[in-house]
């Protein structure tokens, strides 16, 4: 019998630190530490963000390497995200993963983060029912650094249709949420109360930008001046509505978000649409997409809610589709910030 083949997933992209391993596609763990230091903050602070991932990263891939009952001897391959994301935090997972590569004599391979969230859909679990998107499909990447439309032809063949030219559709949740003052990060506060409120209570400018591109600054600017005429005339009026504040601005950003893929479906008569990323958990765009999905006859695929924010599970789906091809990383191999400068092939 063919051995399986084990890959071991290492993220650290942002604020969370994770290692996963997969057998032949089959999650055995997926361990994942997330960094509370930052709300006291209101953001993300990159400089306590690496601290935290050097502090964590041998205990999370010690701690994924056993609970899938595997050793580094059994390893085939140690996957890595190479970027996009903040470069201290993507530049302590890049040199754990060289360091022990380098000790264990086992290739690495880089891996976008991007694509690890779209392809998170082909992660196989024991027991659980399982189904996949047939290319060619549409993925709304949505999370907190980005939003694009993807066309994914293959595996490692993705093709950009439209993307942000400002802010990402998490950054409007969660500059949203700053100025409510909810919390960070702000999305999940926002999804919760809008459950109780009136989504057609208020509407804020819509962005206006051609093709398959989305603008999300003028809206949160569009809020921001909104609140401030409100609040001159009743100091509490965000306290009192709330509920309707945030179900109106989660309803608008998913409007805007769904004009976009549906205008992506006209054009490649496309019909498998995959979301992923960060914002994917949000309930009010998970039933949109069912919705639509039922009144057009799409196949839907929406990501287990753990898999919807950053995990090393999705790193290492990549790094096996990677692995099957021989697609290695040399040892020279730097991270990279910025998602424009990264190979989506
Ligand atoms: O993918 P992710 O974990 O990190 C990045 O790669 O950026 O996404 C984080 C983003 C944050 O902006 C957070 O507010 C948002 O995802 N988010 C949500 C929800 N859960 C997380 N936004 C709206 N509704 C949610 N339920
Ligand atoms: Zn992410």
């Amino acid at each position: 019998m063919k051995k399986k083949t084990i890959i071991l997933g290492i993220e650290s992209s942002c604020d969370d630190t994770s290692a996963a391993v997969l057998a032949d596609r089959f999650l055995l763990s997926n361990v994942m530490a997330s960094q509370k230091i930052h709300e006291q903050y209101g953001g993300v602070v990159p400089e306590l963000a690496s601290r935290a991932h050097q502090q964590n990263i041998l205990p999370v891939v010690d701690q994924a390497l056993k609970q899938a009952a595997v050793t580094m001897d059994d390893v085939d391959a140690i996957a890595f995200t190479r970027g996009p994301g903040l470069l201290g935090s993507l530049l302590v997972g890049v040199s754990f993963a060289k360091g022990l590569a380098l000790a264990t004599a086992k290739p690495m391979i880089e891996v976008n983060h991007l694509q690890g969230h779209i392809l998170s859909h082909f992660v196989m679990q024991e027991g659980k029912p399982y189904s996949e998107p047939k290319f060619p499909f549409l993925a709304l990447l949505v999370s907190g650094g980005h939003t694009q439309i993807i066309k994914v032809n293959d595996y490692l063949d993705f093709e950009v249709l439209g993307r942000t030219i400002d802010d990402a559709v998490g950054e409007a949740f969660d500059k949203c949420a700053k100025l409510l003052d909810l919390g960070y990060p702000g999305g999940p506060v926002i999804d919760r109360l809008a459950k109780d409120g009136d989504s057609s209570r208020f509407r804020f400018a819509k962005p206006n930008v051609p093709g398959l591109d989305y603008s999300f600054s003028g809206i949160k600017t569009s809020l921001l001046y909104f609140l401030r005429d409100e609040l001159e005339k009743d100091p509490q009026f965000i306290e009192k509505n709330k509920a309707d504040l945030c179900a109106s601005f989660q309803k608008d950003l998913i409007d805007i978000l769904m004009k976009k893929l549906l205008l992506a479906v006209k054009q490649t008569n496309i019909n498998q649409i995959v979301i992923g990323g960060g914002v994917s958990a949000n309930s009010g765009l998970r039933n949109r997409i069912v919705e639509e999905g039922e009144k057009r006859g799409w196949d839907t695929f929406l990501p287990e809610l753990r898999f919807t924010t950053d995990n090393a599970a999705m790193i290492a789906v990549v790094g096996h589709f990677k692995y099957e091809k021989g697609l290695f990383a040399s040892n020279d191999i730097a991270p990279i910030s910025r998602a424009a400068d990264m190979n989506m092939r």
